[in-house]
């Protein structure tokens, strides 16, 4: 599975090669993205990156309820990496209903078909790999999208910066993943994914990868809302075992600041902690090294814990009843 993350630099250059391709004409009040999972996350990467950038308001929406507001001065982003998630295509089907532009970003499956059928934008991504490690490409294809549409978050100029930068960190970024993942096993204990605002989505997106690549539980803590909840719960914890990694983008001194006080604390719980400082100059370049760091940090984890990181055989299970669920 590592090969999938090392192949990062491919996926990258093929969206910005199909930068341009697909564009969607019309004046839009905001971007709903819906997906789940690995397709999800997408749509959390999105909403940092026009949060930071200054692009139109994204929302993202991880089950299969088309928010109220949601109408015809709305376009919706489908992700489903699968093409068949349930949840999903639920969501296709009630917000085409609402009369919101729709564009489809998957591989393949049943999306894809309806799509066709109903002569919806559709937006193919790299076909037979797992869904979490297709990451980058449906990013960039959706950054190409909406900036060939003139409702850039991300130009191509900055898109093809990052992907100048993550060639540079691939080396680097492998050498730290293989640290994290000898803390995390050595150590062991819940493990907790502390950060600082608007790092959330890499936070969830690097929980994700812990649970489907290593098969452990994550909790997430970030600042400064921690300051307002997680602390008081740290007062006082169950006689559990932690072990805390903490994210911070050195660039921002008082998200540092942030970072450097749940530290103290995690410290004073006697929890062992391990501090990843972010590279990159821009969001997007940040995000992408976050990502393949811990990316790659969870399969070498599954590896030392003898686990095959790709099996998501719970998720496979829950597939499998989940028609009978939402009857
Ligand atoms: O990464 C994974 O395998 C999962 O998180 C999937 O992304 C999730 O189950 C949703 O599936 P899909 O991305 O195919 O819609």
């Amino acid at each position: 599975m590592e090969e999938y993350y090392l192949g990062w630099l491919n996926q990258l250059e093929d969206g910005l090669k199909h930068w341009s391709d697909w564009s969607i004409s019309g004046v839009f009040r905001g971007i709903i993205v819906a997906g789940m999972g690995g397709s999800g996350i997408v749509g959390d990467y999105l909403s940092a990156l026009s949060l930071v950038n200054g692009g139109l308001p994204v929302i993202t929406v991880k089950h299969y309820m088309v928010p109220g507001f949601v109408g015809s001065s709305d376009l919706a982003v489908v992700i489903s990496y699968s093409g068949n998630t349930l949840e999903t295509r639920l969501f296709y089907e009630s917000v085409r209903k609402r009369g919101a532009a729709v564009v489809v970003v998957s591989s393949d499956g049943l999306l894809e078909e309806y799509a066709r059928r109903d002569n919806v934008l559709f937006l193919p991504v790299v076909k037979g790999i797992a869904p979490r490690t297709a990451l980058p490409h449906m990013l960039y294809r959706i950054l190409g999208l909406l900036d060939s549409s003139g409702i850039s978050i991300v130009s191509r100029d900055k898109a093809k910066r990052a992907y100048d930068f993550l060639t540079g960190v691939m080396e680097e970024a492998t050498d730290k993943a293989y640290d994290i993942a000898s803390f995390i096993h050595e150590n062991k204990g819940l493990l907790i994914l502390a950060t600082h605002s608007p790092l959330e989505p890499l936070a969830w997106r690097v929980k994700n990868e812990f649970n489907e690549n290593s098969k452990i539980p994550v909790k997430v803590e970030a600042a400064p809302e921690w300051m307002h909840n997680d602390i008081v719960g740290w007062e006082k914890p169950y006689e559990n075992k932690y072990t805390a990694i903490l994210v911070s983008d050195p660039s921002d001194r008082v998200g540092s600041r942030l970072v450097d006080y749940m530290e103290k604390i995690y410290k004073e719980n006697s929890i062992p902690t391990y501090r990843l400082l972010l590279k990159g100059e821009t969001l997007l370049e940040k995000l992408l090294y976050g990502s393949l760091v811990f990316g790659l940090a969870s399969v070498r984890l599954a590896r030392i814990r003898g686990l095959d990181p790709l099996k998501t055989t719970s998720i496979v299970e829950y597939k499998k009843v989940v028609d009978s669920i939402f009857k």
